[in-house]
Parts: C-alpha cells; structure tokens; sequence
C-alpha cells in the first residue's frame, strides 16, 4: 500500500479537509457492514426493519432488530482508523468528520463534533412529537416505549429509507464539502443518497478526492488518489504523510 504521489504533493498545504466514512471504518471494531457477503442486508431485509411504513406496521420487530444491533455494538471501541482520524483533526486548520455510521466511535475516538449523517442508534425520539427523552429507553418485555411527554411510540434515532436527513447537519456536511482541498472517502460503499452526493459537490469545488477502500466502489472512478487498504492501514499511513510533511 502506497499513498499515490499527488496526494504527496498536496498535503503539506493543505488547510481544508473534509472526511466521510461508512461501515467499512467500523468494520474492524467488530461492527457489521451492511452490503459484501457478510453484510446485514444479505441477512435482513431493510424495508421490513428500516423504513417507517416498517415501524407503523410493526414496531415491535423493528425494536428488536435495533437491541440486536445495540447489543452488537455495545462492546465494541473505536480502532486505530477512528483514532486517526480524529488525531488528523488536530494537524488541519479547518476540519470535519462526516460519517453515516450510527455507532457513536468517532466522538468516542475524540473526534470534536463530527456530522452524525445517518443519526446515532445510541438515541430515541418520539415518533410523533420528536421529543428525545433519552436513551435509557428500551423494548421491555416485548413492549415498545412510549413518549413520557405525549405517550408517542419511541424509535431509534437512526434514519431510515425514505426519510430525508438532519437538515442542519447535512448542511454542515455540504458546506465542507464545497469548502475543502481534500475531501476523504473511507470505508463507504457510496451507494446510499444524499451521503453520495458529497465527493460530488466537492470535487466540482476543486477538491483532490482520496478513496481508501480494500475494494473498488461506485466512487472509485471520480477519486484522484486510492488507497487500496483496510482503513486501519490506510487511514493511521495518511495520518503519517501529514505528520511528515507538516
Ligand atoms: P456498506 O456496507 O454499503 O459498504 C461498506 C464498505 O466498506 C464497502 O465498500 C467495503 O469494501 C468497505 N470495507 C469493508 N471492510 C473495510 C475495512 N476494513 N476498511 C475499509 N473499508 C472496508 O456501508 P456504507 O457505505 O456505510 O444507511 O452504507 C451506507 C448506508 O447504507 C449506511 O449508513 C446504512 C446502509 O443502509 C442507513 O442505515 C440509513
């Protein structure tokens, strides 16, 4: 694995950089991805246990699905790709983390306040009134909780197929974006929308854009630069080029 010489060149200069990961940087906590042959949609269908038609029709499935999911993760801790990253944080001016990753890893690896795309499993809201009254709440005996504020079912706050993204903060992800010199992909299959549309909006602003990724993607054909590595070889080396060249 070799970082490609253009990136090289950049990055002693560089003063703007803006990352998005997906399910392949958490993959080597021990958190499944959802697409490759291992991964959670070969096993579950996600328009039974991911969309609100789902919820509405059958809550109770839904929170199960969810506490087997936050049982898997409830163990796992960030690894040397998540801590990298959030070291790379300290060394660039102007920075930001954007992940559709739901696992909560890259604030626990210290990254300052990285863009949750796709929510955090970790927390509820309310249904019907939007409320968030903690994440302490859970399926009780097969029950699914209700709002303590207007007795609405609680879900997850993740985002499910169909509803649109945090609009505050997928702001935050496209201002960045457009701003950025370098604009990262690592770990993402970049298949799911509005996430995708990212790398575009930053490569028609000029940006150089790097892809680390073992395996060829949807956006491998837009990068300027592959890394051709787990993450935790590809990130931690373009941590180290910076650290050098710097
Ligand atoms: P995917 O499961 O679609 O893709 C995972 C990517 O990680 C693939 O491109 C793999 O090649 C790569 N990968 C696997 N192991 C890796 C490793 N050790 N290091 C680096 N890369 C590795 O996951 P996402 O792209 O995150 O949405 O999926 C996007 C969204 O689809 C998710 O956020 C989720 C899902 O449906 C929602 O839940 C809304």
């Amino acid at each position: 694995m070799s970082i490609p010489a253009t990136l090289l060149e950049l990055a002693p200069r560089v003063k703007s950089v803006c990352v998005m990961t997906g399910a392949g940087v958490s993959a080597e906590s021990g958190v499944p991805t959802f697409r490759g042959t291992d991964g959670l949609w070969k096993k579950f269908k996600p328009e039974e246990l991911a969309s609100v038609e789902a919820f509405l029709r059958n809550p109770e499935i839904v929170w199960e699905w969810y506490s087997y999911r936050r049982k898997l993760m409830e163990n796992v801790r960030p690894n040397s790709a998540h801590l990298a990253m959030a070291e790379l944080e300290t060394l660039v001016p102007d920075f930001l983390l954007v992940t559709q990753n739901v696992d909560g890893l890259h604030r626990e690896a210290g990254s300052a306040d990285p863009v949750e795309l796709h929510g955090n499993i970790r927390r509820n809201h309310c249904q019907s009134c939007g409320e968030d009254p903690g994440s302490e709440f859970k399926l009780e005996d097969g029950h699914v909780p209700k709002c303590p504020s207007c007795g609405g079912l609680l879900r997850p706050s993740v985002v499910w197929f169909g509803e649109l993204l945090p609009m505050d903060e997928f702001g935050r992800a496209e201002r960045a974006a457009k701003r950025c010199e370098l604009f990262v992909l690592a770990g993402t299959s970049g298949v799911v929308w509005p996430a995708a549309s990212l790398p575009f909006t930053a490569k028609t602003g000029g940006a150089y854009i790097l892809e680390i990724n073992p395996e060829e993607t949807e956006l491998s054909r837009y990068a300027d630069g592959i890394i051709r590595s787990r993450a935790t070889e590809g990130v931690p080396s373009l941590l180290s080029a910076f650290k050098q060249l710097r």
